[in-house]
């Protein structure tokens, strides 16, 4: 098993951290969009408060027959306790001024009109004085207690101000407090339902990895019903097969070897048989003569099934090795193999381009032409006069993606035996004699190069593609 050691991520590289994070940071700007409005009020009220206080002082006023006669220290009492410098009373176009007795005179004066409430004025009027130059004289205007009355006050903006100031101080404040207060619930409740149960997965998968084959390791899972146990659930039945496929390959591997060694041992017995048969067939018996040939065909064809199960167990098992082949004169040599060429009957065409270089395993390609070749060559033969000019092919198609080498003939075409366990080691033979390895090697060794081999039915005998991708096209 390959064990490249990954660890769990820190706490604060993690999962956790991301978490409280986002959430205190969703829990300010939340705040920020609810401290808008609440500012923008907070000061609203308070210049109603005093727009209030000037209403009523204007009233009692209004109510003396002569303002001018009264104490000077009586109307700048009343100015101070409402904090302004002078209060102008409006009803039926006449006017009332109450100012202090050492009139102030205003440099920069700014309006509050309380007669325009809408939430955008209110929010840009309350920022205007939080962010204004100190000094500034603030004239609120608003309505005053009867029909066409109006109540102007003329005051410092500095108490607002600082007001503002402080509400947005312990708004700032309290939003802190709520952030890391509601971050740190759900950071416990993520936690225990999330964070935990995530983790215990990632650190059973990572000692799971590290020792497969012990079954201790695989995850026992919760009752959860949520998607958490749903995947524990999943990865339990995960690590079960894989426990087992290991285990079942393992013993795979143990019995393909005793196979290998049984098979080694019996095909020297048999060739020991062989050589016995030989000379048995030199006798003169009639009876010997008549039972020979048969015993060495069978011999025969004991010890190829025993040859060709030994190549299959090697052969596939190594990795390609790559080099520039002539395909070409590969053909050409595996047709020799498969003894096609000059073959007495079977026409044999080798239409592969001559300048064709490929970089393949020129003995594992051979291997696959050979296969395929020799199947044809079988077919053909077997089928004997009920094909007419029997022929083998080899062409080559090129397109962008790759190279495809068909080989086809005119043969009798695939039995339906044949068929339904292509490419199946041990089972795709239709034929006496035959293992059935050919076309299952062929397809391994292929898919080894990264290419692919597959069955084209055509109308008349049989067609196999060898495709190989682009990337092993060296010249054309
Ligand atoms: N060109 C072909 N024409 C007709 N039948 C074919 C052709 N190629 C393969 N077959 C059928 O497919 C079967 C499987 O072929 P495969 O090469 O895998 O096994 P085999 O030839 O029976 O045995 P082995 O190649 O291992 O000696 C063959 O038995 C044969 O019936
Ligand atoms: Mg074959």
């Amino acid at each position: 098993m390959p064990t490249k050691r990954r660890v769990l991520p820190s706490l604060f590289s993690g999962l956790s951290i991301k978490l409280i994070a986002t959430i205190s940071a969703v829990i300010l700007l939340v705040e920020v969009v609810v401290y808008l409005p609440s500012l923008a009020s907070y000061r609203a009220n308070w210049l109603d408060d005093r727009l209030r206080v000037g209403v009523v002082g204007a009233r009692v006023l209004d109510a003396v027959p002569d303002v001018m006669a009264l104490p000077r220290n009586l109307t700048d009492r009343l100015l101070t306790s409402a904090g302004a410098y002078a209060i102008v009373y409006r009803r039926e176009g006449q006017s009332q001024l109450i100012e202090l007795a050492d009139p102030v005179t205003p440099e920069e004066v700014v309006t509050a009109d309380m007669r325009n409430r809408d939430m955008p004025t209110l929010i840009l009027g309350a920022f205007d004085t939080l962010f204004a130059a100190p000094g500034r004289t603030l004239r609120i205007v608003g309505p005053g207690d009867l029909d066409q009355t109006m109540v102007e006050l003329l005051m410092p903006e500095r108490p607002l101000r600082e007001d503002l100031v402080r509400y947005s101080v312990q708004i700032v404040l309290v939003s802190l407090v709520l952030a890391i207060l509601t971050a740190l619930a759900l950071y416990l409740l993520a936690s225990v339902l999330l964070i935990q149960p995530v983790r215990r997965l990632t650190q059973n998968m990572l000692a799971f990895r590290r020792a497969p084959e012990n079954a201790s390791l695989i995850i026992t899972p919760s009752q959860r019903r949520d998607e958490i146990g749903i995947a524990e659930r999943e990865l339990a039945a995960m690590e079960t097969d894989i426990f087992s496929l290991l285990r079942q390959r393992r013993h795979l591997a143990d019995l393909g070897l005793a196979v290998a060694k049984i098979n080694h041992d019996l095909r020297n017995t048999l060739t020991s048989a062989q050589l016995l048969s030989d000379q048995v067939a030199t006798l003169d018996d009639p009876n010997v003569q008549r039972l020979a040939p048969r015993l060495v065909t069978t011999l025969d064809r004991a010890i190829g099934f025993a040859q060709s199960v030994l190549d299959y167990g090697r052969e596939t098992a190594v990795p390609p090795e790559l080099a520039p082949v002539l395909l070409r004169g590969l053909v050409e040599e595996a047709a020799f193999d498969a003894r096609l060429s000059g073959h007495p009957a079977i026409a044999f065409t080798n239409a592969v381009p001559g300048g064709l270089v490929l970089n393949i395993d020129a003995v594992q390609m051979g291997r696959v032409l050979l296969n395929l070749l020799k199947n044809a060559r079988e077919a053909l033969e077997s089928a004997g006069a009920k094909v007419t000019d029997p022929k083998v092919t080899v062409t080559v198609e090129q397109t962008p993606l790759g190279v495809t080498i068909a080989v086809a003939d005119n043969g009798p075409g695939l039995p339906p035996r044949a068929r339904d366990n292509l490419f199946v080691a041990f089972e795709g033979s239709a034929r006496s004699g035959g293992t059935g390895l050919g076309l299952a090697i062929a397809r391994e060794l292929t898919q080894a190069h990264g290419g692919r081999l597959s069955f084209v039915d055509p109308p008349v005998g049989t067609q196999f593609d060898l495709f190989l991708p682009a990337s092993l096209l060296l010249k054309t």
